[in-house]
């Protein structure tokens, strides 16, 4: 099977670095993680309390969440388009109202079981070359440890706290939006406590997770290092980072 899975805590470089190595293998990018910030917008969306969580449960259940590739003629930076139901959730689900709740949201017995099942056909159909895609790198934090345990090829970012809440702070001003660091940062402690502890599908390095440090090193290097495991495990070739 042709995948790649990326685990890690918040602002470890998933995203940036997933989506690039997607790039250069041409395979299908998958951040597991708009999904469950999906079912947490929604949750806003609907006024449901965070806490009820047999309401909570029940909406992910019925909720219609579609992950697509983006529209050629969009350029506002997307990785991919979210949508719920026909509501272009892609920018909504980033803010910080839904980073607040979306942890306590993941730790939802029913919402994970809906996921985890959505996820895995995902993952597995793309691994196996469907629609003709030669793979799939997909990023989260059960990814190596739930969603995909047979990919050959696992990895584990890791960067210190300020580090990330530094990234998540940068984002968010680039974005235009109103942040406070002590703010992205406190959240952030709560977030990686919560993913972390929670009972199901903790957040933690599969056993044959390759650990890569994402703090001081640049993008480009973290995924060369990635692309090399690649070769060696999946047998697979990246284009030049130009083509
Ligand atoms: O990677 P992210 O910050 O966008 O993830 C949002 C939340 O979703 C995060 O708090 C943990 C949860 N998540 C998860 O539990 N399992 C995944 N595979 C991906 C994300």
């Amino acid at each position: 099977m042709n995948a790649i899975a990326i685990d890690g805590p918040a602002a470890s470089g998933k995203s940036t670095v997933g989506f690039t190595v997607g790039q250069r293998l041409g395979f299908v990018f998958f951040d597991t993680g708009v999904m469950y910030r999906a079912v947490a917008w929604a949750v806003l969306e609907h006024g449901i309390d965070r806490a009820d969580g047999e309401a909570v449960g029940q909406l992910a259940e019925q909720l219609r969440i579609e992950v697509d590739a983006p529209a050629s003629d969009l350029s506002d930076g997307r990785q991919a388009t979210i949508l719920v139901g026909h509501v272009d959730v892609t920018w909504a689900i980033r803010s910080p109202r839904v980073d607040s709740i979306v942890s306590v949201v993941a730790a939802n017995a029913r919402v994970r079981r809906e996921l985890t099942r959505k996820q895995r056909g995902i993952g597995l159909a793309y691994g196996s070359g469907a629609a003709g895609k030669a793979g799939i790198v997909m990023v989260g934090r059960d990814v190596g440890t739930v969603l995909l345990p047979e990919a050959p090829l696992k990895i584990y970012l890791q960067a210190p706290l300020e580090e990330r809440a530094r990234r998540r702070f940068r984002e968010l001003v680039e974005r235009g939006r109103e942040a406070d660091y002590d703010r992205v940062l406190e959240d952030m402690r709560l977030r990686d406590r919560t993913d972390s502890h929670r009972a199901l599908a903790p957040l933690r390095p599969a056993e044959d997770a390759r650990q890569i440090q994402t703090y001081g090193v640049t993008v480009e290097e973290v995924v060369e290092q990635i692309l090399a495991l690649a070769a060696a495990l999946l047998g697979v070739t990246p284009t030049s980072p130009e083509e």
